[in-house]
């Protein structure tokens, strides 16, 4: 709908991905017919999601933003069974290849939703209910006029803010060295609900726990440095 002079009443909002609806494998057909009841979250939004009915122990949760093929995401929840997961991603194929590999492995502790994960954070997720936020490789939209699609802004740190628990770890990594720049230049100035665990205006070393992603692959292989940005929520205050 537009109004009379033909502005949009309801922009688009500005989004971080394009949709590629690209081909599903056989597996991961079946995967979304057999598996997606059991480990996919099926979101509205607006509404909150409730940890305690999307997993079976209550324990701290680590959601991942766009997880690409999940490997490495299923890799970490695989290794540490003592947390619950939570994968948010919106191209298809690479959630079919997560919910294949959640059987393969087994796992307990980690669940897949499909939607735009600003908004899955911003609306579909009670204040200070994670422990960490995980974002590797995002799109770095590398020209200019895309820079507006980079996930990572302002507007996502004052939800990332408003999701963390006090001392909760938001972890970001980028093989592309500007966007890593502007990360760390985004991040240090929210000081007021941020610390950067490397000192202020410092990448932070790359943890171990990290396994490699297939987008950092692909970066090694073009021979672009790696850069991980760690920051702390601090101390949340709970008012009224
Ligand atoms: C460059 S890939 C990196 C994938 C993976 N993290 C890795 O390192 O291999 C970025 C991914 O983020 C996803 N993505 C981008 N914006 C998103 C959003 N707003 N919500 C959910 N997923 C998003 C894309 O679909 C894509 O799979």
């Amino acid at each position: 709908m537009t109004s009379a002079d033909s502005t949009p009443l309801h922009p688009r909002p500005i989004r971080s991905f394009v949709l590629r609806e690209g081909r599903l494998t056989v597996a991961q057909e079946r995967a979304f017919r057999e598996l997606w009841s059991r480990f996919g979250v099926e979101w509205t939004p607006g509404k909150v999601l409730d940890w305690t009915t999307l997993f079976e122990h209550a324990q701290p949760v680590t959601v991942e933003i766009g997880f690409g093929n999940g490997e490495s995401l299923a890799a970490m929840a695989a290794a540490a069974p003592e947390r619950n997961w939570l994968g948010i991603e919106v191209h298809r194929p690479g959630i079919g290849h997560v919910l294949l590999e959640i059987e393969r492995l087994g796992l307990r502790n980690l669940r897949v939703l499909r939607h735009d994960a600003v908004a899955v954070l911003s609306e579909g997720i009670a204040p200070a209910s994670v422990a960490a936020v995980q974002l590797f490789f995002p799109d770095p939209w590398p020209k200019r006029r895309h820079h507006k699609r980079r996930i990572l802004s302002p507007q996502l740190v004052a939800v990332l803010a408003q999701v963390l628990e006090s001392g909760g770890i938001f972890h970001a990594a980028t093989d592309w060295e500007p966007y890593a720049a502007q990360m760390l230049e985004t991040l240090d100035a929210a000081a007021l609900w941020f610390e950067n665990t490397a000192g202020a205006g410092h990448f932070a070393p790359r943890p171990s726990s990290r396994p490699l992603t297939r987008f950092e692959q692909r970066g090694e292989r073009l021979g672009h440095p790696v850069r991980d940005v760690i920051f702390r929520r601090r101390l949340v205050q709970v008012t009224g």
